[in-house]
């Protein structure tokens, strides 16, 4: 387990190129199995997820090679339909190979991925759209089974819009029996991005980006090659660690309009920021101001994925700011390394807190526990007078291609300790 060590207080200059989004290239690597035949897969962020995430194809009996950004899979071997325990627990998301997995083998089996730190994490909701296509679940001493003679599409209206579910779903009814509608379907870029390989490799898809999508199932998709879409939520993360350390940085390869709500967030307490067709640019002020509420919302609101690194920038800005977490019960693990670094915070309940800005945040030692909470002790520690330690990296490195790279070369004073 790795630590990063930072000393405070050094303002960020230059530029960044953003990596393509995590959270795209996860269902598009599971969508590879459905094609059975290649996907050219670009701008691929190498990070630990995505990794796991090529193991799962390797054990399902797909090839993954990887050529600097490009990922290129041949799912035509895919057989195995038993996705081990040991990498579910990694990588909880793994539950999105079942939709993929069920269309190609009718057959899936894996553990029940289990909660973390920003909750319990049920799937009931990825469960009860499957039966509803036909498929058949047991559930025995944590292993869930899912089988079906065929997938047959149905009209479903999700309870929530569940990324990972509209997903899942989606990735079921491209080659099932008929036409699936789906209604209340969660509006995430990067659905749409997945949704825009799948079309590449011959899905009938319509309504992609809205939250009622109509699939027509098709017999057979063909090979495809596709250009990941920029993570958002990296972009708004080195937008956030800018704003809290000061100084001015371009961000490349972004797309402005999948991150309006943090601009606008970040404009009001001071920052200047300026856009142009794939890039960013944000210079800090010399006070941060607090605005007073932010709540986290389904797309297109305030990311739930930004919001740690904003109760970070928060913690040093004027005023106060009442946070409100819609979307986990618990997605409140950094405030208590938060606190370890001086910052005035007061929980009202798992997900209600009021953030009470100071002029300067202590460097100490503190704990990551999860991908974004790290990244929130992170931006603290830019920020803090003297040194912090952040331990845990590997949580970090879950979803932060060449952080500390990228930090160095913005003038930060950070490196990381094995
Ligand atoms: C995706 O997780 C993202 N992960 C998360 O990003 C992100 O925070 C989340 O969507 C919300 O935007 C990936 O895309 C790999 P959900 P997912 O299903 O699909 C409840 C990061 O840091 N729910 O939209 O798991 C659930 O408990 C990660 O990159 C049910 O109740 O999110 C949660 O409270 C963290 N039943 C809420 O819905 C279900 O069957 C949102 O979950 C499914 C979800």
């Amino acid at each position: 387990m790795g630590e990063y060590v930072i000393t405070g207080s050094k303002k960020l200059k230059g530029t960044i190129t953003v990596n393509g989004s995590k959270n795209a290239v996860l269902p598009i690597l599971a969508a590879s199995l459905l094609n059975g035949s290649l996907s050219v897969l670009e701008n691929c962020p190498d990070i630990s997820d995505t990794k796991t995430a090529v193991e799962i194809l390797q054990h399902i009996g797909c090839a993954v090679e990887r050529e600097n950004k490009t990922m290129i899979v041949n799912s035509s071997s895919a057989c195995n339909t038993e996705i081990p325990t040991e990498l579910v627990k990694k990588m909880r998301s793994s539950i999105i190979f079942t939709g993929p997995l069920l269309s190609r083998a009718k057959k899936v089996k894996l553990t029940y991925p289990g909660g973390c730190e920003l909750g319990k994490r049920p799937i009931d909701i990825h469960l009860s759209a499957f039966k509803k296509m036909g498929v058949n679940i047991t559930e025995e001493n944590d292993i869930i089974t899912f089988s079906c003679e065929k997938l047959k599409g149905c009209d479903i209206a999700f309870d929530f819009p569940s990324v990972g579910a509209t997903e899942n779903i989606i990735l079921a009814a491209v080659l099932a029996e008929g036409v699936t509608n789906l209604s209340n379907c969660a509006r995430e870029p990067e659905i749409a991005d997945m949704c825009r390989y799948l079309v590449k490799a011959g899905a009938k898809i319509d309504g992609i980006g809205s939250s009622d999508i109509t699939i027509t199932g098709v017999k057979k998709l063909h090979p495809a090659t596709h250009s990941i879409v920029p993570d958002r939520i990296e972009a708004g993360t080195y937008m956030i660690m800018t704003a809290a350390a000061g100084g001015k940085v371009l961000l490349k390869n972004t797309v402005s309009h999948h991150l309006k709500p943090l601009i606008e967030i970040l404009s009001k307490m001071g920052c200047k920021i300026q856009l142009s067709t794939s890039s960013i640019s944000i210079k800090a002020p010399s006070v941060l101001e607090n605005v007073p509420f932010i709540q986290t919302l389904p797309y297109p609101g305030i990311p739930t994925d930004l919001q740690p690194q904003l109760t970070a920038l928060s913690a040093v800005s004027k005023g106060m700011c009442r946070f409100d977490e819609t979307i986990f019960e618990s997605r409140t693990a950094h405030i208590g390394e938060l606190l370890k670094l001086g910052a005035d915070i007061s929980l009202k309940s798992g997900t209600e807190f009021v953030v009470n800005g100071v002029t300067r945040l202590k460097g100490n030692e503190v704990f990551a526990k999860d991908l974004r909470g790290g990244a929130a002790l992170i931006t603290a520690g830019l920020c803090a007078d003297g040194t912090t330690i952040i331990k845990n990296s590997c949580h970090v490195e879950r979803g932060y291609e060449n952080i500390v790279e990228n930090l160095l070369n913005l003038g930060a004073n950070i490196t990381l300790k094995n």
